[in-house]
């Protein structure tokens, strides 16, 4: 059974407490630790929103979320109770000035020294704005902290302007730039299997290594965030955060140790060496794609131009030939890939071993080595390795998955990412959080890959709801010789 450690006593406040990643993953997240006793009695989290409502309207909204996105869970109702008495409302408008911040002001008052935290679920354009109003409504304590949801902006000159405005209050350790990717348990893992074995490390390089493809594959559409998403894509929404920190597990050098800062100068120099792909390179190694109205699970799922309501060149599905530039991988491609209204949802890491160099069973017998490291659903890592087919007569080869699915071994309940984020901002641990410097560097290559895409004029092609994306993501594997792995 694992064990759970209390964090220290806290206040957190959630800026955008009403909308949709509040309701649906930091209240319910929250509750779970609550209910497995790491967080302190003394506790209060206080929601911030713009609405009109009171404290015991805002529990029963975070109630109803909690049985609507979460309702596997079954909790006793007088235990969600318990939690419910800790979470308060405070109604501010973000853009007021901070001399009408009071309810906040006085949600705050007594804190005792909780450790207090500012966690900013709102759109970026608000976080400088916010940061500046905690300053200046005398909120923003030398201690207290703020967290910062994806996306940083929408390029590098954004990101910046918000990381410059923001600083100007929090400094860089007491800022929680969160991408929820790394809370994940599978993504821990890669670095638990890559540095805690002595068998994995040695294989770990272009020596024996073909290729690494990364899918991030999901079922949903957009549905209520086009207006977010069309001015955003799959790059800027996926891309360019999650997928390139999920690179970065797989390719950075071993860090001298856990701590945060030795973890993330190794992710820097991963994202420093991902070689820029110019207007020249963008038919070869890249596809954007959009769907288009299609099946999913029998019924009619409507095309992304539909749900925009006007024509649109937003890609929804994005696959990239990726090269990083170091000794360790020169010459071994990272195909990412990841779509919105795919055949199914299904995130996972692969790295393709080589070829036996001498072939003694026959040409084609078994298949290459594959470590897949299966992010969700179904969390677990499979090393497919090459057998003999038991039986007499003859020598058959079979492929086979050693497995280790997380769920039958180890018979635990998965918590969900932002579990384990938010217990680290209490914690003040930031070696899940993205760093600024890796923040501009991945703007830095997903920028010249967006202004690539607009000087050639690269227009998306069109795939069906419910399949792998446009055909032309699989020929960008099939030019080199390789295949998307695409269990049936
Ligand atoms: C978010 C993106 O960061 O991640 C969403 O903005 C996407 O578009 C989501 O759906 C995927 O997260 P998960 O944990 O469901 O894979």
């Amino acid at each position: 059974m694992a064990e759970f450690i209390p964090v220290p006593p806290f206040d957190l406040v959630v800026f955008g407490a009403t909308g949709d990643l509040s309701l649906r993953k930091l209240f319910p997240s929250l509750l779970h630790r609550f209910l497995d006793g790491q967080i302190p009695q003394q506790s209060r989290i206080i929601g911030v929103a713009r609405s009109e409502m009171d404290t015991d309207a805002f529990r029963k909204m975070v109630h109803e979320a909690h049985l609507k996105f979460d309702p596997k869970a079954n909790i006793d109702e007088a235990k969600c109770d318990e939690f419910l008495k800790r979470v308060e409302y405070a109604r501010v408008d973000a853009t007021a000035p901070a001399a009408e911040w009071g309810a906040l002001n006085a949600a705050l008052a007594n804190g005792n020294g909780n450790v207090r935290i500012f966690y900013l679920s709102t759109a970026p354009s608000l976080f400088v704005t916010i940061a500046q109003r905690l300053a200046e409504a005398g909120l923003a304590t030398p201690t207290s902290r703020i967290v910062l949801e994806k996306p940083i902006g929408r390029d590098l000159a954004s990101s910046r302007a918000i990381n410059d405005g923001v600083g100007a209050v929090f400094d860089e350790h007491r800022t929680f730039r969160i991408d929820h990717y790394l809370g994940k348990e599978t993504v821990q893992n890669l670095l638990v299997l890559r540095f805690a074995n002595m068998l994995v490390e040695p294989l770990w390089s272009r020596a024996t290594i073909d290729h690494v493809q990364i899918t991030v594959a999901e079922e949903l559409g957009v549905e209520s965030r086009v207006e977010y998403y069309d001015k955003s894509g799959a790059l800027r929404d996926m891309v360019q955060n999650h997928i390139l920190q999920l690179l970065c597990l797989v390719a950075l050098e071993s860090p001298n140790s856990m701590d945060a800062d030795a973890i993330r100068t190794e992710k820097l120099k991963v994202l420093s060496a991902l070689r820029r792909i110019d207007a020249k390179d963008v038919a070869a190694k890249t596809v954007r794609g959009q769907y288009k109205a299609g099946l999913i699970g029998g019924a009619r799922a409507p095309a992304y131009v539909e749900e925009v309501g006007k024509p649109t060149r937003t890609e929804t599905f994005v696959a990239i030939k990726a090269e990083v530039d170091n000794w360790r991988w020169a010459g071994v491609p990272f195909y990412l890939r990841t779509g919105k209204r795919m055949g199914a949802r299904r995130s996972e890491i692969v790295v393709q071993f080589k070829d036996t160099p001498v072939q003694i069973f026959g040409a084609g017998a078994g298949a290459p080595n594959r470590l897949v490291l299966r992010l969700q659903p179904d969390e677990g890592v499979r090393l497919w390795l090459n057998m003999k087919e038991p039986g007499p007569g003859g020598l058959r080869i079979k492929t086979a998955p050693l497995d280790l699915s997380f769920a039958e071994e180890f018979n635990v309940r998965y918590p969900d990412a932002y579990e384990r984020l938010l217990m680290d901002i209490v914690r003040g641990n930031l070696s899940l959080f993205m760093r600024r410097d890796e923040v501009d560097a991945a703007w830095k290559w997903a920028d010249a890959l967006l202004a690539a895409w607009e000087t050639s004029g690269h227009e998306p092609f069109l795939y069906p709801a419910g399949s792998n994306g446009p055909t032309q993501s699989a020929l960008l594997m099939d030019r080199d010789g390789r295949a998307w792995w695409d269990p049936e």
